[in-house]
């Protein structure tokens, strides 16, 4: 599955961006609240005209503090896919719970520094793990390759039936990265400059989708 980010599209022409990906699996929309990352984006009231404005599945990724008070709405207004941070809350589960109760799957993320080990217990609680491979905050950064150890370390458990989550990669994928991160057992890839820096959106998400697929053992099984 691909998943482009708008947060390197134009921002002035939403709807049209998202049209321009079409064949994509998710929009993957950054929420940013300049608190939890030094970078400002949008929030609610975006994402609720977005979610009118095109019929692709929104997998909303809040970099955000207090996701207990703020996730829970953009499940309500229709995101198909609620990703909050690890490191924000010390009640990761129940955030969860609300997010699901509200009719949306959640996701959880770490950031390339953080450890899974704390939290491979409550993954059963989750849909989704959004494996950050760059510092949470801006787009265009280069991959961070260390990362793969977590995508290796789930894929082996989910591959054994011990677990059932769906391993999403945010940053810095591209034609040279996906590959690699494809093989490390990632289903689902975000990108941002690799898709919206391109001359058609659409054929970005194609291509990389036909990488990832031609490096990835578990994508074709
Ligand atoms: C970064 C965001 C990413 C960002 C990725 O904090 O979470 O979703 O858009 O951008 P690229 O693909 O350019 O690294
Ligand atoms: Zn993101």
């Amino acid at each position: 599955m691909i998943a482009p980010s708008i947060l390197s599209a134009d921002f002035a022409r939403l709807a049209e961006e998202a049209a321009a990906v079409k064949g994509a699996d998710w929009l993957h929309v950054d929420v940013m609240d300049a608190h939890f990352v030094p970078n400002l984006t949008l929030g609610l009231p975006v994402v609720q005209s977005l979610l009118a404005a095109t019929d692709i599945p929104m997998d909303c990724h809040l970099m955000i503090e207090n996701p207990g008070r703020w996730a829970p709405p953009y499940a309500e207004a229709g995101a198909y896919n609620v990703t909050f941070h690890a490191e924000a809350t010390d009640n990761p589960v129940a955030v969860a719970r609300d997010i699901r109760a509200a009719g949306a799957k959640a996701g959880l993320s770490v950031k390339p520094g953080t450890p899974l080990e704390p939290y491979l217990e409550i993954l059963r609680d989750f849909d989704t793990l959004l494996v950050m491979s760059v510092e949470p905050g801006f787009g265009g950064q280069a991959f961070i390759p260390e990362v793969l150890g977590k995508v290796r370390a789930v894929r082996k458990l989910v591959d054994a039936g011990e677990l059932s989550i769906l391993v999403e990669i945010d940053g810095g994928i591209n034609a040279d990265t996906v590959e690699q991160a494809a093989e490390a057992g990632v289903d689902c890839f975000v990108a941002g400059s690799a898709v919206y820096s391109a001359e058609d959106p659409a054929a970005a998400v194609e291509s990389l989708r036909r990488q990832a697929l031609a490096a990835s053992p578990h994508l074709r099984a």
